[in-house]
């Protein structure tokens, strides 16, 4: 007999799901009356070094309005070589490829094991990927300079036969032309007027690709898209060497003024270019930038030094001339990528706001990355941006295009569809099921609910896959069967998926709504945790669901609007755990007493001869005690009498190396000490109970909440109890 959290990790290893009810109600009213919706986290890539994909395609249900898939769940009449589609219960027959079936001689789809499955397309073209560099080139040299060798490094991982472009701009857009012979050519844009496709079209000589001409793999479509899109094998010199020659935007920056730099142009044309030539076929544009959009479309500051780029305070007075402006350019421009299965990327690399809070939706809607360092100079930009061509044992990129994700439900008649485009081992996304059956005519006892994933993307190998997800869970009353509801909770599960709700609520309705929405959860949340869920609990956890949603509150409103949008990216597209690190931050003590420790995230566990190691996700700090950093001043480390101090010292460092060269993207590294400057990032963390309670100025009638990552818990949890006795008032 399995435990419910043995039961829990089981699933989530073997089909990438967590459940934030495990067994689920059995009637919408039953549903309604729990403050945690039944939803999953679903990682659809999740890696699986055992699972070899099949190299056939998978066997659909009949029924039009169904086409679920094969698996394990159906029932099947091996003597008549039929199977019953336990979505609609349709009956199927077995295609005569399948007619040697027997009890003793299953297809793999049918084995248990293989609830989590993963099929080659056989029809089809092998399809080229496309890599389009879109770079700023307003930045200092020092960033130009690193930018460059980041970029020439990249073509060296790429595939031979991948395709490549680039686009550069400053206050003009190039579209670089790579085919012609020993001159480097280019088409030059203004930067202040959009392009539609058409016009694009027209310009550059495009032509869509015909499905008459035939291709070999790797071939590009046509004749005119070549001219700007060029398998890496036959350009790699030339386009090495047209990058190394890249220099800083030529117009001249007078004083005050910010340069001109065109983003919104080059990202309409790159868009645009992709859309004529590969239409739904795996392209990434990768977009570089060193600055705000300051002219054209999608520019979200004027080119004046003296007037800054919106703040919050500005977007609640609603005091931003060009932020739904940019905002509504860069949704159009990130539709168009998504519905033509085209991921954008965003590096942006500068110590001010660059508009990722205008541009999100580039990155969200297309599955892209997301990364924002100081400088292209820092290897929080160049380790991470290596990172991104990680390959796996069999030598293909971890990364996946031109995806889409299918579900189906029992009951729904129809599926729901979206479009992911990119998607990576961690990528994991939220889903929230509804109940719908009535009170009245409740899903028979015993009986279980089915959900299948169907994960559709084209591999970097260029090979189609479907990966297939069928799971289920039991069914039953809340009300007889409490405990067995209860029990099945999945706490960590729960904060993640009530937490991204609260992101997307402040997504949607910036400001004290949401505060207010939030709280109100919370003290649902923290009234139904003590009532049914305390006591099946493991007592050490059952603080967990306050605290996350207190640390969500610091991860929704702090920050300034960009990062902000990059705090809420990653917590929306990052696996569980790594989540849970981002609103839970890790924090481990060594010492001579013994081997390192996790200790509370408290200002108690920060004593003088410890050394502290704090994980934030975004951040890894090595946090020397007072004692400590004085030994370390005198240099004991280096006296061979003290070696065991050295080797305390370097415990942390250590395990530092090891989170910050498999993150991605990769965490900023901060070495401090007692009284050290960097050290308020730890201060700022643990919770400031002592120090900070004045800060929290909660509630004003006068104006919005002022909100601090120094709020102290006690103090919030304080607060929640007052709403709490006056919302029952
Ligand atoms: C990048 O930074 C490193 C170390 O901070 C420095 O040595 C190097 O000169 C910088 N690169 C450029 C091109 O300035
Ligand atoms: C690359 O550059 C060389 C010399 O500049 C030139 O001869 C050659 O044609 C170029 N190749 C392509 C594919 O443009
Ligand atoms: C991304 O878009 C989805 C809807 O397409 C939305 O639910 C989610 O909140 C968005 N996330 C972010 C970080 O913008
Ligand atoms: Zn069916």
């Amino acid at each position: 007999m399995t435990t419910f959290p043995e039961y829990i990790a089981q699933n989530e290893e073997r089909d990438g799901v967590r459940f934030s009810w495990n067994v689920w109600p059995s009637s919408r009213l039953e549903a309604t009356r729990m403050v945690v919706p039944v939803a999953a986290l679903f990682t659809p890539l999740k890696e699986r070094t055992d699972l070899p994909p099949i190299q056939y395609e998978p066997v659909l249900c009949s029924r039009a309005t169904c086409r679920a898939v094969l698996n394990p769940l159906c029932q099947v009449d091996y003597r008549a070589k039929l199977w019953a589609c336990n979505f609609c219960y349709q009956r199927n027959q077995f295609p005569p490829s399948y007619a040697g079936i027997s009890e003793v001689n299953q297809p793999a789809e049918l084995l248990p094991l293989f609830s989590t499955i993963e099929y080659v397309v056989q029809r089809g073209p092998q399809m080229p990927l496309v890599f389009l560099y879109v770079v700023d080139t307003c930045m200092e040299d020092e960033d130009l300079q690193a930018l460059k060798e980041s970029l020439q490094m990249s073509l060296s991982l790429l595939p031979p036969t991948a395709l490549v472009g680039l686009i550069t701009f400053g206050r003009m857009v190039q579209v670089h032309e790579l085919g012609c012979e020993g001159i480097s050519k280019s088409y030059v844009f203004r930067g202040t007027k959009d392009l539609n496709a058409k016009q694009l079209q027209e310009m550059l000589g495009l032509t869509k690709p015909s499905a008459a001409q035939g291709r070999g793999p790797g071939i590009p479509h046509c004749e005119f898209s070549c001219r700007f899109l060029q398998p890496v094998q036959k350009i790699d010199m030339n386009l090495t060497d047209l990058l190394g020659e890249l220099q800083r935007d030529p117009w001249p920056v007078t004083q005050g003024k910010r340069p001109l730099r065109s983003l919104g142009v080059a990202m309409s044309i790159a868009v645009g270019l992709l859309e004529c030539t590969f239409p739904n076929t795996g392209a990434r544009i990768m977009t570089f930038i060193g600055g705000p959009a300051t002219q054209g479309p999608g520019m979200v500051v004027g080119d004046e030094l003296k007037t800054p780029i919106r703040s919050w305070h500005d977007i609640e007075k609603d005091n931003t001339k060009f932020m739904k402006k940019a905002t509504k350019h860069y949704e159009s421009l990130a539709n168009r990528a998504s519905s033509n299965g085209h991921i954008i990327d965003i590096y942006a690399c500068a110590l001010d706001q660059t508009g990722l809070l205008e541009m999100k939706c580039c990155t969200n809607y297309t599955g892209g990355y997301m990364v924002m360092a100081d400088s292209f100079n820092t290897s929080l930009f160049k380790q991470t941006f290596q990172r991104v061509f990680t390959k796996d044992v069999q030598g293909s990129f971890k990364m996946a295009f031109a995806a889409t994700l299918e579900i189906k439900e029992i009951g729904t008649g129809g599926t729901c569809q979206w479009k992911v485009c990119g998607l990576d081992p961690s990528t994991t996304l939220a889903l929230y099921f509804e109940v719908v059956n009535q009170h009245n005519a409740p899903i028979p006892q015993g009986g279980r609910g089915a959900i299948q994933f169907v994960t559709q993307y084209q591999h970097s190998s260029g090979q189609r896959r479907i990966r297939v997800t069928t799971t289920a869970r039991n069914w039953a009353d809340a009300q007889t069967q409490i405990q067995s509801i209860a029990a099945s909770f999945d706490q960590e599960a729960a904060a993640i998926l009530m937490a991204r709700l609260a992101v997307y609520r402040a997504e949607t309705e910036e400001g004290p709504d949401v505060l207010r929405w939030l709280d109100r959860q919370l003290i649902r949340l923290v009234g139904e945790h003590t009532c049914r869920v305390s006591a099946t609990i493991d007592p050490n956890r059952k603080q967990l669901i306050p605290v996350f949603v207190f640390s969500v509150r610091s991860l929704v409103f702090n920050n300034s609007p960009d990062e902000s949008s990059y705090y809420r990216h990653h917590f929306n597209r990052q696996d569980l755990t790594q989540a849970l690190i981002m609103i839970q931050p890790v924090l481990y003590a060594y010492s001579f007493n013994g081997p390192p420790e996790p200790v509370l995230l408290d200002s108690s566990s920060i004593l003088p001869d410890r050394i502290l190691l704090m994980d934030t996700f975004f951040q890894i700090l090595i946090y020397h005690g007072e004692t400590v950093a004085q030994w370390r001043k005198a240099g004991y480390q280096d006296m061979p009498e003290y070696e065991n101090f050295k080797h305390l010292l370097q415990a942390p460092v250590d395990d530092a190396q090891e989170l910050l060269h498999t993150r991605f993207p990769m965490p900023r590294y901060i070495d401090t000490e007692h009284g050290g400057s960097q050290a308020r990032f730890l201060l700022s963390k643990v919770n400031p109970s002592q120090t900070h309670n004045n800060m929290y100025t909660w509630g004003q009638e006068s104006g919005a909440p002022i909100l601090t990552d120094d709020v102290s818990l006690q103090v919030f949890m304080d607060h929640l109890k007052k709403l709490a006795v006056s919302s029952a008032a």
